[in-house]
C-alpha cells in the first residue's frame, strides 16, 4: 500500500512559520509511529501570485484534487490589498473550497484547562468548553450571483447575493447531525429567518431533515445575532452549531476568543467521499496571515498543529494518534509554555513559534 498523500500549501505571512512546526510533527509520526506521508508542497495566495500572477495555479488546483488531504497555512496580506479582486490571495483559498466542493467546515472551539484563565470571559464561563461550529463553506453570499460593483445613476452600487438551494442546506445539516451523534447529540441551527428568505428556507430544510432522519438528535433554532450573544453569555449550552457561510465566519472567530486566542483554533473542510472512501479534505487554522507579527517568530503554531490532528482523525482514521497529538498540546500548555498571544499585554516569558513546535514534539516523544 502506498503512503497517504498530503499537499502542503503554507501560503503567506505566518503561514510558512506555523507550517514549519507542523512539518516537525509530520516527521515525528514518520519516525516514531510508522505513519509516513508522501508530502508535496506548493504555493497559494500572495506567494502564488508573486510567482505566477494568480493566487492558485491550475496545476496546484489539480494536485489538490488528487491528494488524500490538503494542509493550508494562511493567505493574504497588506501588500496584496491593492490587487484586482479576481487575483487577491483570498480568491485562491475560495477556489480550493469551491472546486473541491468542501461544503462542511468543522470549526471546533475547545478551551484547554491551562488557558481558562486567559480568556477574556470569566473562567467558569469557558472552562471545559467543547463546541463544534459547522459552517457551510461553498455557497451563500460568498458565491451567490449577481455580485459586483455597478454604476447606478450617478453613483456606484455594491452587490452580493445570499443564495442557498435545498440540497446545499440539507447536506451540511446532515453532516452536523452526524457529528452531534458522536458528541453531545445536540444541534443548534442559526440563521436570520426573521429578515431573510434564505433563512426561512434554511430553517425549513434543517427541520425536515431532522424529522425524517435524525429525530433522535435534539434540535433548536436561534437567530444568528442572538446566537452570537449566547456564545458570549454561556457558550457551554451548545454542542454543535450549524450555520451558513457568512454567519459561520463571524461566529467562529468569536468562538476562537473563548478559547483564549485565534492562534488556537483549527478547522477541517470536508466534501463528499472520494473513490478511496476518504472525504475530499482541506485542513487549515481559522486564523489568517497575521501580518502584524509575521516574520518575527511570534506566531502560535497550535491552530495549525491541531488542524493536522483533525487530518489524522477525519482523513486517515487515526483517531488514537489525533488524541495523542491533542494530549501533547494540552500537556505543553499545562506545563506553562506560552507564545505571546497566550500572555496578553505583558508578553513577559513568551516562547517562539519554533520553541512551541519543539515542545509539542518533545511531548509526543514523552507519550510513547
Ligand atoms: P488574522 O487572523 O490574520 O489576525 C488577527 C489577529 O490575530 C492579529 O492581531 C494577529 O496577530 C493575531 N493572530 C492570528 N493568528 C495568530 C497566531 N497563530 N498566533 C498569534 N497571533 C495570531 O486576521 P486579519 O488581520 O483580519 O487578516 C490578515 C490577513 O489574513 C487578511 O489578508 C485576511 O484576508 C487574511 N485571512 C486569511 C485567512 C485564511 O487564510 N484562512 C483567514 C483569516 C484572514
Ligand atoms: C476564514 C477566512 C476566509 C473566509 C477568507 C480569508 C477568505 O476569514 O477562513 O475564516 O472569509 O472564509
Ligand atoms: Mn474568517
Amino acid at each position: 500500500m502506498s503512503n497517504p498523500s498530503l499537499l502542503i500549501l503554507p501560503g503567506d505571512g505566518i503561514g510558512p512559520e506555523v507550517m514549519a512546526e507542523v512539518r516537525k510533527v509530520i516527521d515525528w509520526y514518520g519516525a516514531n509511529r510508522d505513519l509516513t506521508f508522501d508530502v508535496s508542497e506548493d504555493l497559494v495566495g500572495g506567494a502564488a501570485y508573486d510567482a505566477h500572477g494568480t493566487p492558485l495555479h491550475d496545476d496546484t488546483m489539480a494536485k489538490a484534487q488528487e491528494v488524500d488531504a490538503v494542509l493550508l497555512g494562511a493567505v493574504g496580506g497588506p501588500k496584496y490589498d491593492v490587487l484586482d479582486f479576481s487575483v487577491k490571495p483570498e480568491r485562491g483559498l475560495l477556489r480550493l473550497r469551491k472546486e473541491m466542493d468542501l461544503f462542511s467546515n468543522l470549526r471546533p472551539a475547545q478551551c484547554f484547562d491551562a488557558l481558562a484563565d486567559f480568556s477574556s470571559l470569566k473562567k467558569d464561563v469557558v472552562a471545559g468548553l467543547d463546541i463544534m461550529i459547522v459552517r457551510e463553506l461553498t455557497s451563500g453570499i460568498y458565491f451567490g450571483e449577481p455580485r459586483g460593483i455597478f454604476e447606478e445613476g450617478n453613483e456606484r452600487v455594491g452587490i452580493n447575493t445570499q443564495r442557498y438551494t435545498e440540497s446545499e442546506i440539507a447536506r451540511v445539516a446532515r453532516s452536523a447531525f452526524e457529528l452531534a451523534r458522536k458528541r453531545g447529540n445536540k444541534v443548534c441551527s442559526m440563521e436570520k429567518a426573521n429578515v431573510m428568505e434564505s433563512g426561512i428556507l434554511w430553517r425549513d430544510v434543517v427541520t425536515e431533515i431532522h424529522q425524517a432522519e435524525y429525530a433522535d438528535v435534539e434540535l433548536s433554532h436561534m437567530y444568528a445575532d442572538a446566537g452570537a450573544m449566547q456564545l458570549c453569555r454561556w457558550p457551554k449550552q451548545f454542542d454543535v452549531i450549524v450555520t451558513d457561510n457568512l454567519f459561520g465566519d463571524l461566529l467562529s472567530d468569536a468562538a476562537a476568543m473563548l478559547t483564549g486566542s485565534l492562534g488556537m483554533l483549527p478547522s477541517a473542510s470536508l466534501g463528499a467521499p472520494m473513490a478511496n472512501g476518504r472525504p475530499k479534505a482541506l485542513y487549515e487554522p481559522v486564523h489568517g496571515s497575521a501580518p502584524d507579527i509575521a516574520g518575527q517568530g511570534k506566531a502560535n503554531p497550535i491552530a495549525c498543529v491541531l488542524s493536522f490532528a483533525m487530518a489524522l482523525r477525519y482523513s486517515f482514521d487515526q483517531g488514537a494518534e489525533a488524541d495523542r497529538l491533542e494530549a501533547a498540546v494540552e500537556k505543553v500548555l499545562a506545563d506553562g509554555a506560552r507564545t505571546a498571544d497566550l500572555l496578553g499585554e505583558e508578553g513577559a516569558s513568551a516562547i517562539s513559534t519554533s520553541q512551541m513546535g519543539d515542545a509539542i514534539v518533545a511531548a509526543l516523544t514523552a507519550s510513547l
